[in-house]
């Protein structure tokens, strides 16, 4: 490897990893959205930003953060307009955003949940019958929402969880329907209980362009591989994870 390091035409050299800016990973993601990615100290962290580093540590790569909000991200746009080399916000693979993003290998099971303050008569969703739900918008969880809320309720979308819980605990929404390791945090920033959990079956992958990204595809599962064997996701797993 080696190099120039003047190289910050598009599609730059990093051994044809077809990288915006050669020399660094530029992740984007939608933050905060903890435990997966928030600010601490002044720096971005979490399990998918740790994850990133590994990888582009692995890579020879400078690690650079972009906070672009998630509707973009997810609707592929923000990639395709060369934001950014890839996605890490923990975003659920689906069929629909496969059409304009590649996917990687799966690093993270997920399931959706309902936040409700701990005094709360909402029990369940059908509870929601004339109240408002929170979401945050293009998200999994407001897909679950709208499909499966009572008639007569309300989903309400916000751009991200900077605004989605703040209306939850100002009563500007009953509730909010989002993951669960997301709302299972937010258990423990006040009087919040998790009702309900609803067995989604997603898996978070990390995101790259449709097209004309294979090769960074290629070595992000490399690397995601070798972190699994090394024990490093574990222990990241354990760092963000345990109970
Ligand atoms: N997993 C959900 C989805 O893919 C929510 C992800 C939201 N991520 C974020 N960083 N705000 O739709």
């Amino acid at each position: 490897c080696g190099g120039s390091s003047d190289d910050s035409e598009g599609g730059g050299d990093d051994a044809g990893l077809g990288l915006i800016k050669s020399g660094s990973l530029t992740v984007c993601s939608d933050i905060p959205y903890p435990p997966f990615e928030f600010e601490k100290d002044g720096e971005y962290t979490g399990f998918d930003m740790d994850l990133m580093s590994e990888i582009a540590s692995g890579l020879d790569l400078e690690l650079a953060i972009k906070d672009v909000g998630f509707d973009g991200l997810q609707s592929g746009s923000a990639l395709a307009a060369g934001t950014c080399d890839i996605g890490a916000s923990a975003m659920t693979i689906t069929e629909e955003r496969e059409k304009n993003l590649n996917f990687s290998e799966p690093y993270y099971d997920s399931l959706q949940s309902l936040l409700v303050p701990e005094d709360s008569d909402i029990k369940s969703i059908e509870d929601l019958a004339g109240k408002t739900v929170g979401v945050q918008q293009g998200t999994t969880g407001q897909k679950y929402a709208q499909e499966n809320i009572p008639e007569d309720a309300k989903a309400t979308a916000y751009p991200s969880d900077a605004e989605l819980f703040p209306a939850l605990q100002s009563g500007g929404v009953d509730a909010v329907l989002q993951d669960l390791p997301v709302n299972l945090l937010h258990t423990q920033e006040g009087a919040f209980t998790i009702v309900e959990e609803y067995d989604t079956d997603e898996q978070y992958g990390f995101a790259v362009k449709e097209e004309g990204a294979e090769k960074l595809l290629e070595a992000v599962n490399e690397q995601l591989a070798t972190l699994r064997e090394d024990g490093t996701y574990d222990e990241l797993y354990d760092k963000y994870f345990t109970e």
